[in-house]
């Protein structure tokens, strides 16, 4: 039987958002967008304000800000493409409070993220500690553009 995927993303201003949905729609896969439940602000976004939401989020690894919505049949998929904006070099912590919130045992995981210009680096490993169980972790990779030839050789390579 094909497996079955999700593409769940977190996009503060849209660009994984745009990304993510064209992930699904060549990988034939269902969509899920992460809705906060407080939506950010363009001042909560605010990197170059220490007091930012945002910054106050990042500088304390146990923050876990709430979400609004949920995943209808998480036990349905076998893989969950799940993309996020690189904050401060890692992922935002609302994507550590959606891996927390499931259980994805069984399941392959693999992360995408957009960024400025930072790399993946170390965003994409520093989540592993958020899920426990049986997962299969697949390498992270920035894909900043919905540019179809490249999401289909990576689409390969991971799913
Ligand atoms: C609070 C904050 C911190 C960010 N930190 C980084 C960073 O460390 N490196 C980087 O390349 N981009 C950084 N960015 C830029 C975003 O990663 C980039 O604009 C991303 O594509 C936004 O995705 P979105 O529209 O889905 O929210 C940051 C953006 C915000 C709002």
């Amino acid at each position: 039987m094909a497996k079955k995927v999700l593409v769940a993303v977190f996009s503060a201003s849209g660009v994984t958002k745009k990304v993510g949905k064209e992930i699904a729609r060549i990988a034939g896969a269902d969509f899920h967008e992460i809705i906060p439940g407080e939506i950010y602000t363009s001042a909560d976004l605010d990197w170059t304000d220490k007091k930012s939401r945002s910054s106050v989020e990042m500088n304390d690894p146990s923050a876990r800000p709430e979400i609004a919505n949920s995943v209808a049949d998480m036990g349905s998929y076998d893989t969950v493409i799940v993309g996020f904006p690189i904050w401060w070099g890692v992922a935002p912590r609302i994507i550590e409070t959606f891996l927390e919130s499931y259980d994805f045992s069984g399941k392959k995981i693999i992360p995408f993220c957009t960024s400025g210009g930072s790399g993946v680096g170390k965003s994409d490993t520093a989540l592993h500690k958020n899920v426990t169980g049986d997962v299969k972790w697949a390498k992270g990779r920035q894909i900043n553009r919905p540019n179809e030839a490249e999401i289909r050789r990576w689409l390969n390579e991971v799913l």
